[in-house]
Order: structure tokens, then C-alpha cells, then sequence
């Protein structure tokens, strides 16, 4: 019998410090940065973010998520033989945040790592997480999305620390009978690095380059809204479905127009996307994840649901993981 795996608990966590527009436009202002509620409304639709207090790191933030994840999927931590946690803001330079996560979480033992591709690390994660299920390399699976992008921020560039959040979403996911995961598509594009990138890094005892994030938004925003469609469809075709079997397009949350784009290119009503971008911004990794769990918590994707998961990032990266719940 073939060997699929399924998605059993979702979970999700922010940090309590939410700021509004409203008020980072008053923050910013103190700084001489000028930016408004209403272009980031109509530009973005972003209303809100949440902001972790110093001191708090990813693994934190993830070991809420997947207490949560843990208890909606009946599981303890001890069950879990595979951690993977897509970040781009890791605690440290190593080892992993999957190999913090795992010790505080008291799952120690099974493999942990990390996987970088920015805002589409968790399908990437995710479709590791299953190959490596499928496989019979793992059993079941913590797969985590989590990102403090907020020290990351120019607080000086009003062009992009008003997009940006933190938080924390992760999955389990088990080997299972029953098709769970049914097909992913991944790609990458090194040759646009430096199109949305945080180009400093550590030697020697310093900081070299600039470590803060840079973007240029119309570059981004261009290809985003092309291989979110290629990929969508690459992914269906995979798994011999159509647009008309989606339930649900759960997109990386980074503009509500590259949403609306993307849905219109696929035929799909919005009213069959969940958005969250409004009240937690761009959480790069985490985005997908957290918005799975407001959907799942709030009633609105079910179990036997087919879902259509999308991220598209740094990198360039890109991919696509279609799911029944
Ligand atoms: O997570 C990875 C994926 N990331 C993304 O998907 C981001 C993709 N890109 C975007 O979402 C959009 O390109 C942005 C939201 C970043 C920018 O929106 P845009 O419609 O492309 O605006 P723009 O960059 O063309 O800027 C338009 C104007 C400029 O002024 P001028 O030159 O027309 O006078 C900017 O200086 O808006 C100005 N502007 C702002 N004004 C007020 C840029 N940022 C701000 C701001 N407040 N925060």
C-alpha cells in the first residue's frame, strides 16, 4: 500500500505587541518617516502586524505554534521523529533553530534542520517533510514556519518596514493510508539574488555588508503574480486536478493584489482565498502556516478540504503543495 502524508494538527502563534497602521505611522513619524494608513491600505492592504519584544527569538515564537499543532493533532512532543523549520531570521548563526525548537520542545532525538528559501520556505519544508515521510524516513513531523522579519527592518525605508510582520505557524504531519499531500512543484531563480535579499553577513568577529532588508517591490511583485500561477498549475496537473477541485487558495500573504491577481488567473473567487496579510503583514516563512490555522480555528477550511498552498520569495524561490485536509 502506498505511503502518503497528512496534515493532523495545525498551529499557529503571534506575539502580543500588535501595532496598526495608525500606530506605525506614528512611530515612524518621530523618525521623520513619512508613510500613511491609506497608502498602505490601497497598496498593500496590510492594517496591522505584530512585533516580537527583544529577546524573544523564532524558536520561541515556533514552540507555541507547535504546542498548539501538537495538542489539535492528539500527539506529544515525544512522538515527533522529524523537525523541520523554514526561517530566514534564525536564533543563531548555528546550530539550527529546528535543534533549539526541539530542545525546548522536549523532542529531542529525531532529525532537526532548518530551510532557507525566505517567503517560500514552508512548501519547500512541507514538500521535504513529505518526501521524506513517504520515504519511511520519518513517521511524523513537525514542519514549521518562523521569522522575526522585524529585526531585519530599515525603520529609515518607508518602502518596506511597512510590510513586514513576525509570527509563527507549523504543522504535523503523519504518514497515513489516506492521500494527504497529492503534489508540489518547487523552483528557484538564483539569477534575481538581489532583488529582495539581506546581503550582509558574519566574519571575523563582525558584520560585513548591510544587514538589513532590501526590495525592490515592482521586480518582486512582477514575477510574484507570474509563478504563482505556473506553479499553481504545474502542481495541479501533477496530481491530474483542476482549478474546480481547489476548496481553498492559502497564498503567501504579502500584498492582497498579488493575491487578487493570482486568484483571477486561476478562476477563482476570492471568497475561496484566505487572507490574513490584513492583521499580521508579510511573515515571510510563516505567513502560510498562520494563515492555515486561522482558517482551520475559524471554521472556514474543514477536513477533506483540498487546499492549495503557494509561496514566492527571496531567492528568487517559488512552489506550490496541493492537499486534502
Ligand atoms: O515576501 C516576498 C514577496 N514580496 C512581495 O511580494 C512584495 C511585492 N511588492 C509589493 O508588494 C509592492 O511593489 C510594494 C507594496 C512594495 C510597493 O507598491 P507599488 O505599488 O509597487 O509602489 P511603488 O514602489 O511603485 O511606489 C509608488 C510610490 C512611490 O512614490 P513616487 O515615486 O511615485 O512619488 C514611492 O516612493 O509610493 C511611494 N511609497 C510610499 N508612500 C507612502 C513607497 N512606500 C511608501 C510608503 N508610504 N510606505
Amino acid at each position: 500500500m502506498r505511503r502518503y502524508s497528512r496534515i493532523t494538527g495545525t498551529g499557529s502563534y503571534l506575539p502580543p505587541r500588535r501595532l496598526s497602521n495608525a500606530d506605525l505611522v506614528a512611530e515612524l513619524a518621530t523618525k521623520g518617516v513619512e508613510t500613511s494608513d491609506e497608502w498602505i491600505v490601497e497598496r498593500t492592504g496590510i492594517r496591522a502586524r505584530h512585533f516580537v519584544a527583544d529577546g524573544v527569538y523564532s524558536s520561541d515564537l515556533a514552540l507555541e505554534a507547535c504546542k498548539r499543532a501538537l495538542q489539535a493533532a492528539g500527539l506529544q512532543a515525544q512522538d515527533i521523529d522529524l523537525i523541520i523549520v523554514a526561517t530566514s531570521t534564525p536564533d543563531m548563526v548555528f546550530p539550527s533553530t529546528a535543534c533549539i525548537l526541539q530542545n525546548k520542545l522536549g523532542a529531542n532525538g529525531g532529525a532537526a534542520f532548518d530551510v532557507q528559501a525566505v517567503c517560500s520556505g514552508f512548501v519547500y519544508a512541507l514538500t521535504v517533510a513529505d518526501a521524506m515521510i513517504q520515504s519511511g524516513a520519518a513517521n511524523k513531523a513537525l514542519v514549521v514556519g518562523a521569522e522575526v522579519f522585524s529585526r531585519l527592518l530599515d525603520f529609515n525605508d518607508r518602502t518596506t518596514c511597512v510590510l513586514f510582520g513576525d509570527g509563527a505557524g507549523a504543522v504535523v504531519l503523519e504518514a497515513s493510508d489516506i492521500p494527504g499531500i497529492l503534489a508540489s512543484d518547487l523552483h528557484a531563480d538564483g539569477k534575481h539574488v538581489g532583488i529582495l535579499c539581506v546581503p550582509g553577513h558574519v566574519a571575523n568577529g563582525h558584520i560585513l555588508g548591510d544587514p538589513l532588508l532590501k526590495m525592490d517591490g515592482q521586480a518582486v511583485f512582477k514575477l510574484a503574480v507570474g509563478v504563482l500561477e505556473s506553479a499553481a498549475r504545474a502542481t495541479l496537473a501533477k496530481a491530474r486536478k483542476t482549478e474546480a477541485d481547489i476548496d481553498w487558495l492559502i497564498p503567501h500573504q504579502a500584498n492582497i493584489r498579488i493575491m487578487q491577481s493570482t486568484a483571477k488567473k486561476l478562476k477563482l473567487p476570492m471568497e475561496k482565498v484566505v487572507v490574513t496579510v490584513d492583521q499580521h503583514g508579510n511573515t515571510s516563512a510563516a505567513s502560510i502556516p498562520l494563515a492555515l490555522d486561522a482558517a482551520v480555528r475559524a471554521g472556514q477550511v474543514k477536513p477533506g478540504h483540498t487546499l492549495m498552498l503557494e509561496g514566492v520569495g527571496g531567492g528568487f524561490t517559488w512552489g506550490a503543495v496541493l492537499l486534502t485536509l
